[in-house]
């Protein structure tokens, strides 16, 4: 009912977001995962749509109802994930990225499920990086030149702002987003602090739609200060 008043910041905009995990298959029963439940990306798709943006969603697999309005796209793995992400991002105006993507992969999938053998030894696996998506996307030409507004989040354990405030210039984007833990996972509320090339804003703690609503009114902010 509220976002019903809500001004439209976000009309004629295409907003692209990525939430949840990426699943790296070992073989056909097993895999490597990582923590997230996808609820700050659901609540940003969400809070997008109700500023009026066209929304993709890129999902990894999570549990989470689509948010009315928005476009689904359910994916697996990173390679998955990068092939839709940059699909989509070519008629997109902004991409948030907050999935927790699986920094590295089996270096091979394996048809058959492993099997115990009598040695008892386990087995030996190699691992290859993935590919970096938000970089990727955010050093595209669309995203380099401004065009595609694009927004990393980050998964620090310490040394949250410095490390942040590094993360934001190795991946190329004007706005990255802290979760200032601890705990946030699967959690409803969250607290954040946004770094820019001005320095650093906190949103102290509420529900991760809150949350969302003040990002996106930060970032229809940020893009339309150009059209002014
Ligand atoms: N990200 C991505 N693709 C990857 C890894 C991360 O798109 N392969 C995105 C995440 O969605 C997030 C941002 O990059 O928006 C930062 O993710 P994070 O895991 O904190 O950064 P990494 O560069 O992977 O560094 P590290 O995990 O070593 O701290
Ligand atoms: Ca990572």
């Amino acid at each position: 009912v509220i976002a019903f008043f809500q001004p439209k910041l976000l009309r004629g905009q295409h907003v692209l977001v990525t939430a949840g995990p990426t699943f790296e298959a070992i073989d056909p029963v097993r895999g490597i995962t990582n923590l997230s439940s996808g609820k700050m990306g659901f609540a940003i798709a969400r809070a997008a749509r109700e500023a009026g943006a066209d929304v993709t969603l890129v999902a990894g697999p999570v549990s989470l109802p689509t948010p009315r309005g928005v476009v689904r796209v359910n994916v697996k793995s990173a390679l998955n994930m990068l092939e839709e992400v940059v699909d989509k991002a070519q008629n997109a105006t902004v991409f948030v990225a907050t999935s927790a993507v699986a920094d590295w992969r089996p270096a091979s999938m394996l048809d058959r499920k492993i099997k115990k053998d009598a040695t008892g030894l386990p087995p030996t696996l190699h691992f290859v990086e993935n590919p970096d998506i938000l970089a990727t996307v955010a050093q595209s030409e669309r995203g380099h030149s401004g065009a595609l507004f694009c927004v990393g989040f980050a998964a620090e354990s310490h040394d949250l702002l410095a490390n942040a405030q590094a993360k934001r210039l190795r991946k190329g984007v004007p706005l990255l987003v802290g979760n200032i833990g601890p705990d946030t996972f699967g959690q409803d509320d969250n607290a954040l602090v946004l770094i820019d090339e001005t320095g650093v804003r906190e949103l102290s703690r509420d529900s991760k739609l809150s949350l969302a609503r003040k990002l996106i009114a930060t970032i229809a902010q940020k893009i339309s200060v150009g059209d002014q």
